[in-house]
């Protein structure tokens, strides 16, 4: 079994990456049940084992031992509504002999905002708290991000866990140690730096992930194959099927998506260089997410479309790349973007407000072969709009 080893920013900044036979000995059986989450050997079947089983398995965490936890204060659970909804039970049973409060996180991208950050401090203020009061998030990169930054100014930091439960906050948002939340102006456009104690994985949430937020991690797994690693290209594919879907399949994909980020992130952490790769069509994407409101469109399917456009872009300005491993993808995502043709010039005006931009110029990330990134300085706003319109046309 590949180990990861943690990911260090700093001599005092470090976290954990507690991954599945991993966390395997951290989650303790209790009432002597038999929960069958022994994940050795041949895992081709766990991915669609029982999921009243699978998610609510009886087991609980022990994050003592690391010196963080206040022991006179409860824990600070900040969980998304859907995930406490499907995995309650097991969630009850995290933290054992430990007290905890809840914050549900209504479902979705509507709650990145000031308000929902707001009630998340009045909750915590709401009663006992320390500085070293765990904030545990539990859910996907919306629950995060937003718990995430409320831990970066609560009491000046408290000590932050990510239980991430989506595909997308495995592969991506919950490594790394970017938090915030949308404002009017932009996406992400509130935030800080702020790095999680540690990351814990387990696959079994994903049994009661929706097909269409499958697809969203997907995007972001087709971004490593188009910047790091062009292996996981097929993989992703493999993966948006939940026919061909196998556990041994995901944890893999899981595991290299979770290396190539803590790589480029310990790297540079905040984003004075590489790090930009990450960016790989999320500037086209937050341009469409502030578009659209945050209402219709998912960021991964977002980001999806954005890549087809950043490959457009890519091919325009003469490197040799090819989108067919996105559009093999097209029936899959189902997006219909038609409502957008006519929004090509405000959605060129978003990329030029993008929060990375230097010198009056987009900073767009480019692909110069399958596995090699750039980072590019745009100004001809022609060259976007057709792209968008490449885009629109590709997806209809
Ligand atoms: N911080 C970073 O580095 C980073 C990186 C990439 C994306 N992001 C952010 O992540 C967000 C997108 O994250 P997301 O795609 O996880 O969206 P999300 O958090 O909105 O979750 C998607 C949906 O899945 C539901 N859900 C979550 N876990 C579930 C489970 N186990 N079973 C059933 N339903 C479940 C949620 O209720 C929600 O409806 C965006 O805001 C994006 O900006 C951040």
């Amino acid at each position: 079994m590949l180990q990861l080893p943690s990911l260090k920013i700093a001599d005092t900044c470090e976290t954990r990456f507690i991954l599945f036979d991993d966390l395997k000995n951290l989650w303790m059986e209790t009432r002597g049940v038999n929960t069958g989450s022994d994940r050795s050997g041949d895992h081709d079947s766990s991915v669609n084992r029982d999921k009243s089983s699978a998610g609510i398995r009886e087991k609980h965490l022990e994050f003592t031992g690391d010196g963080n936890m206040a022991e006179d204060a409860p824990v600070l659970l900040i969980v998304d509504a859907n995930v406490r909804n499907s995995h309650g039970e097991m969630l009850k049973q995290v933290f054992p002999g430990k007290s905890t409060r809840y914050f549900e996180v209504p479902p979705g991208e509507e709650s990145k905002n000031v308000a929902t950050w707001n009630r998340i401090i009045d909750f915590a203020f709401s009663g006992p708290l320390r500085r070293n009061t765990p904030l545990v998030a539990v859910g996907g990169g919306v629950t995060g991000d937003l718990a995430g930054f409320a831990a970066s100014g609560l009491m000046r930091g408290l000590p932050l866990y990510h239980v991430p439960t989506t595909l997308l906050a495995m592969v991506d948002s919950a490594i790394g140690g970017k938090t915030g939340i949308n404002h009017a102006f932009g996406k992400n456009t509130i935030g800080a730096f702020y790095h999680p104690e540690a990351v814990l994985f387990d696959t079994a949430f994903l049994n009661t992930l929706p097909q269409r937020e499958w697809l969203c991690g997907i995007s972001e797994v087709l971004k490593y194959g188009y910047i790091a690693d062009p292996r996981l290209l097929d993989q992703a594919t493999a993966l948006a099927d939940p026919a061909s879907r196998s556990q041994t399949l995901l944890e893999g994909v899981i595991k290299q998506s979770v290396q190539i980020k803590s790589k480029v992130v310990a790297d540079d952490a905040r984003e004075s260089g590489k790090r930009a790769w990450l960016n790989f069509g999320h500037t086209f994407a937050h341009a469409l997410e502030t578009q659209d409101n945050y209402c219709n469109i998912n960021h991964g399917e977002a980001v999806y479309a954005g890549m087809i456009a950043a490959l457009f872009v890519s091919r325009k300005l003469g490197y040799n790349v090819s989108d067919e491993p996105l559009m093999a993808l097209k029936d899959s995502y189902q997006l219909d973007l038609g409502g957008y043709t006519s929004a090509v010039d405000r959605l060129v005006t978003l990329m030029t407000q993008d929060k990375k931009n230097r010198d009056n110029s987009i900073r767009l990330v480019l692909v110069k072969d399958h596995g090699r990134p750039c980072v590019h300085p745009v100004n001809n706003r022609n060259l976007l709009r057709e792209a968008w319109q490449y885009t629109f046309r590709a997806l209809s």
